[in-house]
C-alpha cells in the first residue's frame, strides 16, 4: 500500500501512462526473497484482472455477464506463501519448456543437457523445473493504449538455468481491450539454441462454482497426442473420433472425464494435448458457463486441456474460498509436450537471430 502512494506521488508510474489504481501495491515477499507486487488492469468493458509481478501470475480475474453481474473466474492467493505451498504454477507465466520434457533430458546439436525431474511422479522435467519462470518476479510494466489497458512483464532468463542452454530475453505482454479480450503476446530471444514453449497455466471456472464438470468445452482438433503413464506423448497423434477426446462439438465437461480409456485414465481425467485443426491465428476452443463463455484463439499448434485433477480438496485460496479437485481447468496453448525428445514434432528450438512470438487470446462473452 506504501508503495501504491509514493509511486503515484513521484509520478514514475503515471509517467509511463498509468493510472493510480494500476500502479504497484505491495503483495509480500516471495520464498526466494523477492518483493512482489499487485496491480489492477481495469478494462473498459468490464473485464477486470489483479496480477502479480511474481511469475506474471494472474491473482483474480472478474469477467461480466450479460446483467453485468462480475464473477472472478480464476484461483489465486492472498500471499505469495498460497502458490509456494499448493500447486505454483497457478496463473503463472510458464518457461522455458511448459509441459513435460520426458525423463528431464534431451539432445540438441551434439550434446546432452540434464534437468531436475521435479515431477518426480512422471520423472519428467514440468514447466521449466524447480525454479521455473513462475518462480521469479518480473519487471512490470503497465501501460495504456487507446483503449486498451495492459501490463509487460520481462526478464532475462541466464545461460545455465534450470540447466537449459543460452541466455533467454523473454517479454509477456497482457492486454486487455475494451471487447472484454485478454491478450497475450509472448516474445523470446536467445545467444544459444535453446528449447523455448512458453504458456499462460490462467486456470478457470466460467460461473465461479466449485465444479468445472458441469460446463461445456469445444476444442478444434481432430487429433491428440496419446501418452504413456508417466504423460510423455508417445507414437503418432491419434484420431479423436470415437474416443472421450473428441471435443469437436461442445461436450459437458464431466461426461466422459471418467472413462475407462486407458490414455485418459494416465490423467487421471484429461492432462493431454490436442492437435489443433487449421493454422496461424484462429479460434480453437470454448468453454462455456451458465451465462459467461470463453473463446480460446492462438497461433499455437497444441492445446493442453488439463481438467485440474491434482488440485487437492484441502487446499485453501484467497478470501477463503474452497478449491476443489476439477473445480478449474487449464486451456494452455503452446507446442507438444516432449518435443525436445521428438525430431517428429514441429521444433521448439530458437536459435541465435531468431525472435520467438506467438499470440493467444482468452475472448470473453456472455450467453
Ligand atoms: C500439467 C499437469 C500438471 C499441471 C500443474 C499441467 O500443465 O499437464 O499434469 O499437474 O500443469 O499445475
Amino acid at each position: 500500500m506504501v508503495k501504491m502512494m509514493s509511486v503515484c506521488a513521484m509520478g514514475a508510474v503515471a509517467a509511463a501512462g498509468c493510472s493510480c489504481d494500476r500502479a504497484a501495491k505491495d503483495f509480500g515477499t516471495t520464498k526466494y526473497g523477492e518483493a512482489a507486487h499487485l496491480y489492477v488492469l481495469e478494462g473498459k468493458g468490464g473485464l477486470k484482472m489483479e496480477v502479480t509481478d511474481y511469475g506474471g501470475r494472474v491473482n483474480r480475474l472478474w469477467v461480466p455477464d450479460a446483467k453485468g453481474e462480475l464473477v472472478d473466474v480464476t484461483i489465486g492467493f492472498d500471499s505469495p506463501a498460497g502458490w509456494e505451498t499448493t500447486d505454483s504454477y497457478f496463473g503463472a507465466i510458464i518457461g522455458r519448456y511448459g509441459n513435460r520434457i520426458a525423463n528431464g533430458t534431451f539432445t540438441l546439436e551434439g550434446k546432452t543437457y540434464t534437468l531436475a525431474q521435479n515431477d518426480a511422479d512422471h520423472h519428467a522435467n514440468l514447466h521449466g523445473g524447480k525454479r521455473g519462470w513462475d518462480g521469479y518476479v518480473w519487471d512490470a510494466k503497465p501501460f495504456t493504449k487507446g483503449d486498451d489497458v495492459g501490463i509487460v512483464f520481462s526478464r532475462v532468463s541466464p545461460d545455465g538455468e534450470e540447466g537449459f542452454p543460452g541466455t533467454v530475453k523473454a517479454t509477456v505482454t497482457y492486454t486487455i481491450t475494451p471487447e472484454n479480450v485478454w491478450r497475450i503476446e509472448y516474445e523470446g530471444t536467445t545467444d544459444k539454441t535453446t528449447p523455448l514453449n512458453m504458456t499462460q497455466h490462467v486456470y478457470f471456472n466460467l460461473d465461479g462454482s466449485d465444479t468445472i464438470l458441469d460446463q461445456e468445452l469445444q476444442i478444434a482438433a481432430s487429433k491428440y497426442s496419446p501418452v504413456n503413464a508417466d504423460l510423455a506423448p508417445v507414437g503418432p497423434a491419434a484420431d479423436v473420433a470415437g474416443t472421450p477426446f473428441d471435443f469437436r462439438t461442445f461436450q459437458v465437461i464431466g461426461a466422459r472425464i471418467d472413462d475407462p480409456d486407458t490414455v485418459l485414465q494416465y490423467g487421471p481425467g484429461y492432462d493431454h494435448n490436442w492437435v489443433l485443426d487449421g493454422a496461424g491465428f484462429r479460434k480453437v476452443a470454448e468453454m462455456r458457463g451458465k451465462t459467461r463463455a470463453m473463446e480460446v484463439w492462438t497461433d499455437q499448434i497444441g492445446l493442453q486441456f488439463y481438467a485440474g485433477n491434482f488440485i487437492k480438496d484441502s487446499w485453501k485460496m484467497k478470501d477463503a474460498r474452497p478449491m476443489k479437485r476439477r473445480g478449474y481447468l487449464a486451456l494452455e496453448t503452446q507446442h507438444f509436450p516432449n518435443t525436445p525428445n521428438r525430431p517428429d514434432f514441429p521444433t521448439t528450438n530458437l536459435k541465435p537471430g531468431e525472435t520467438y512470438r506467438t499470440v493467444t487470446e482468452y475472448r470473453f462473452k456472455t450467453r
